[in-house]
């Protein structure tokens, strides 16, 4: 399920940002409760923006309401065509099939909704499991950024995926 975030949803989420598994792609070592607080006001926010460009939701497991990650989607401005899209997981729940769920759910909301023509997304070239979820949804590579960010005392190649929307609606009517 997706949902708003919650000012007491920090210590969820601090929990499983200090997981090593989930910091592995991420410039950060560790993580604080400051941090997480500071995480969490920052995508709650994002509702003060009236007309709302940013949508940053908390996934939550529908069984027991359990906080297990976010999702989003983010527009530069109320009407631009083209939005990116993020999410992260808790590792304890990564290959249930959570991610690629939630970004279809992103997709359709893009498209359907927002009435976008592209949605984008950037990963870590050596971040399989988000790779394999952008090819899984139907977006296609359409770069590599080579040595694009610094972290971790090296450089990393990024991926830049996309779907259009006409790319969209055929896969969803077949
Ligand atoms: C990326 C992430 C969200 C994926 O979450 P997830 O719930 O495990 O994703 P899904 O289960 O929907 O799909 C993952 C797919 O990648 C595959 N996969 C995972 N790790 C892989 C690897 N190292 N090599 C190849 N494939 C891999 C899985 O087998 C699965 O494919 P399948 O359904 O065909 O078996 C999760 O790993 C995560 O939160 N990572 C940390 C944060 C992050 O990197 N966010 C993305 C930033 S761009």
């Amino acid at each position: 399920m997706l949902r708003e975030f919650e000012k007491e949803d920090w210590q969820a989420v601090l929990a499983y940002q200090s997981n090593p598994l989930y910091l592995r792609y991420y410039p950060w070592t560790h993580r604080t409760e400051q941090d997480a607080r500071e995480f969490v006001r920052r995508l709650m926010a994002q509702r003060e923006e009236e007309p709302r460009t940013k949508c940053q939701l908390a996934i939550t497991l529908a069984a027991n309401g359990q906080l297990i990650g976010n999702a989003g989607i983010r527009r530069d401005a109320p009407d631009a065509q083209e939005a990116d899209i993020g999410y992260e997981l808790d590792p304890d729940y990564w290959g249930h099939g959570y991610a690629t769920e939630v970004a279809d759910a992103l997709l359709t909301y893009g498209f359907q909704t927002l009435r976008l023509h592209r949605i984008w997304a950037q990963c870590v070239a050596e971040n399989k499991g988000s790779t394999h979820v952008l090819e899984k949804v139907g977006m296609q590579q359409e770069g590599r950024l080579r040595e694009q960010r610094w972290m971790k005392g090296r450089w990393w190649d990024v991926l830049l995926y996309a779907i259009l929307e006409n790319e969209w609606q055929v896969r969803s009517s077949s």
